[in-house]
């Protein structure tokens, strides 16, 4: 499919995409976050929209335009972008976990500026795990047939370990980006694998953002019921 021309094949379909990334807090003004920008998942949102799809964009702290034609809702935390995409999931069709989650969060919140103490080292900083919405979604279907879709970013035994989170995350699609280097964060272009729990593999060359879109919503329009 080229831009601009797209068929409606996801047309009566509501798709749900996160993207961005989470921040977890510390206190008033620092967060824990990562390095996500929202560039693939709001590519994700503005290609199912020109291929007809009913689209909910979940903002984590994304700085982007808001696609055309997407409902558009923002999260902070992880906590909240587990329940945005939660009320969002229960009439969906497919639901695409681009954005990256924080694995751990502090384990308190000081309602205060956390402040140095003269001669005094730092206490340690307390995390603990966050949900995995992903296996979550995956495991709690909302509705028969829902595809859920999720992205992994690995460095080393990029496919070994995409066969494995697949399988451990339970979801249909799983795109995995090798990152390292300038690859992926913040960039325009992408390069990714596209592992199927059906054992397909789709390979998709380094190119815009628009086009790994454009090869999950193939892959997905070829599942949907
Ligand atoms: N994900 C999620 N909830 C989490 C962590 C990750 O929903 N708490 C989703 C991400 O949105 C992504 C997929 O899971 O779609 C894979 O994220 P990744 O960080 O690669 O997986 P993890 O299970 O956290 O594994 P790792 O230890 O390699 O970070
Ligand atoms: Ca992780």
């Amino acid at each position: 499919l080229s831009r601009g021309s797209a068929v409606p094949d996801l047309a009566g379909r509501h798709v749900v995409i996160s993207a961005g990334g989470t921040r977890e807090p510390l206190d008033p003004v620092r967060y824990l976050g990562n390095r996500s920008s929202g560039k693939q998942g709001y590519a994700l949102a503005r290609t199912a929209v020109a291929r007809g799809a009913r689209t909910t964009l979940i903002g984590a702290n994304t700085a982007l335009p808001d696609p055309a034609g997407a409902d558009v809702l923002r999260v902070g935390t992880a906590l909240e972008l587990r329940e945005a995409v939660r009320k969002a999931a229960a009439d969906a069709d497919v639901v695409v976990m681009a954005a990256a989650v924080a694995d751990f969060r502090p384990a308190e919140y000081a309602t205060g500026k956390i402040k140095k103490k003269d001669g005094q080292e730092p206490a340690p900083l307390v995390l603990v795990r966050n949900p995995d919405i992903l296996a979550e979604v995956s495991a709690g279907r909302a509705r028969a047939g829902q595809l859920v879709v999720g992205f992994a970013a690995e460095t080393d035994d990029v496919l070994a370990n995409g066969r494995h989170k697949l399988r451990r995350k339970g979801c249909d699609l799983l795109v995995v980006n090798e990152v390292g280097e300038d690859k992926t964060f913040g960039s325009e272009e992408n390069e990714a694998v596209v592992l199927g729990a059906d054992g397909s593999e789709t390979a998709v060359p380094y190119g815009p953002k628009e086009v790994l879109a454009d090869v999950v919503w193939d892959l997905v329009a070829a599942r949907l019921g």
